[in-house]
């Protein structure tokens, strides 16, 4: 066993993990946050994407000890105080999931991608997505939600810029 240390959604924790612990066991099994889901264990789908150190990574392909003093952001973190982030408002809104398996995946992506990419056209949108795959939408559901998380990203900042003058 191997004594990890790691902030998730600003929480430290402290465990024993076993060497060959993938991060996504630790986030669900050993903290207990289930809403990172695992799908296909290969890199493909991307539900189980976090954010690590501010980096989206999918969470099936590194192991847990790899993430030692590591910050992590998982779907847990992205409401602030029991209100729905700008993403989560967005995705429900647009009706951008369906059985919602893949979602927590897109809503850690689109939080990091309206954040680091805030003007992409629906095109960049498609190719940024392109790691995140959903059974059942169809994909334009969200493409629209990422898009419209995006507007409201942009009219924050410039609010937030307004307000110091
Ligand atoms: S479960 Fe990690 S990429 Fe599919
Ligand atoms: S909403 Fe079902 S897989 Fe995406």
């Amino acid at each position: 066993m191997v004594e990890i240390k790691v902030t998730v959604n600003g929480k430290q924790y402290t465990a024993d993990v076993e060497p060959r612990v993938l991060l996504v066991q630790f986030i669900r099994d050993v903290i207990g946050l289930k809403g990172t889901h695992i799908g296909c264990q290969t890199g493909h789908c991307g539900a189980c994407t976090v954010l690590l150190n501010g980096e989206p990574v999918k969470s099936c392909q590194i192991l847990a000890l790899q993430a030692d003093g590591a910050e992590i952001t998982t779907v847990e973190g992205l409401a602030e105080d029991g209100k729905l982030s700008i993403e989560q408002e967005s995705f429900r809104d647009h009706h951008a999931a369906q059985c919602g398996f893949c979602t927590p995946g897109f809503l850690i992506m689109t939080h990091y991608l309206i954040k680091n990419h805030p003007k992409m056209t629906r095109e960049e949108i498609r190719e940024d997505l392109h790691g995140n795959y959903c059974m059942c939408t169809g994909y334009q559901q969200i493409v629209d939600a990422v898009e419209d998380a995006q507007r409201k990203y942009l009219e924050q900042q410039s609010a937030k810029k307004q307000s110091k003058f």
